[in-house]
């Protein structure tokens, strides 16, 4: 399975490096010309292939959306299409909203199976995964699937939190954000 990363900044690279060391191949894109990356990634996730966001995706059968909630909107939605695509983002900073981000990217991203998690994991306690257990929300039972197979390939326990609604649970002002699942149960 290939894995596309779009965001190469905090998050991105870190999600990168744990599919790497799981022997997934990784692409990674900023918003630019991937030349613009290239040196950071190098010394970031050494072995992710820089591409542009749309040549990382159309190679990639998982893609993880860890760009800025408000550059979400820039992505062209015709490009997911029949890709399994996790939402990694948050409303940021934390405000109320009608409805949660993979919600709204479900809407937006017509034909792809989102699911959300990792959102609600700081960059920097994602190493190592040391088995801690993360959230998943989903509508599409083979994404969750895939996801999950993904998640403890990478060294995450995968928990099912529920439906895309039920994500908000991982979102900031949820009692889940900030912290891995196990230490509330
Ligand atoms: N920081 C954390 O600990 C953390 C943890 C979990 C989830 N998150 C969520 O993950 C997302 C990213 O957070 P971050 O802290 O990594 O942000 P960041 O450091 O600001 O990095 C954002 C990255 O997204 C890229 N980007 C923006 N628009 C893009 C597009 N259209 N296509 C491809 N790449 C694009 C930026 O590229 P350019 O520089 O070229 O614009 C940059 O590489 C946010 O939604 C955040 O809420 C963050």
């Amino acid at each position: 399975m290939k894995i596309a990363v779009l965001g190469a900044g905090h998050v991105g690279p870190v999600i990168a490096r744990l599919a790497l060391a799981a022997g997934y191949p990784v692409t990674i894109a900023g918003s630019g010309d991937p030349s613009r990356i290239e040196m950071i990634i190098e010394f970031l996730a050494p072995g992710a292939v820089p591409l542009s966001a749309a040549d990382a995706v159309a190679d990639a059968d998982l893609v993880v959306l860890a760009i800025p909630w408000h550059r979400f909107p820039s992505l062209e939605p015709a490009m997911f299409a029949g890709k399994v695509v996790i939402d990694a983002m948050n409303h940021w900073p934390p405000a109320d909203q009608p409805q949660g981000t993979s919600e709204e990217v479900a809407q937006r991203l017509v034909g792809a199976q989102v699911v959300k998690t990792l959102n609600h994991i700081a960059y920097q306690d994602m190493e190592p995964p040391a088995g801690h257990a993360v959230g998943l929300a989903g509508d599409s039972p083979d994404a969750l699937r895939v996801v999950s197979e993904f998640l403890s390939r990478i060294g995450f326990e995968p928990v099912p939190v529920g439906s895309l609604f039920d994500g908000r649970l991982l979102e900031p002002g949820s009692p889940l954000f900030g912290k891995f699942v196990k230490e509330l149960s």
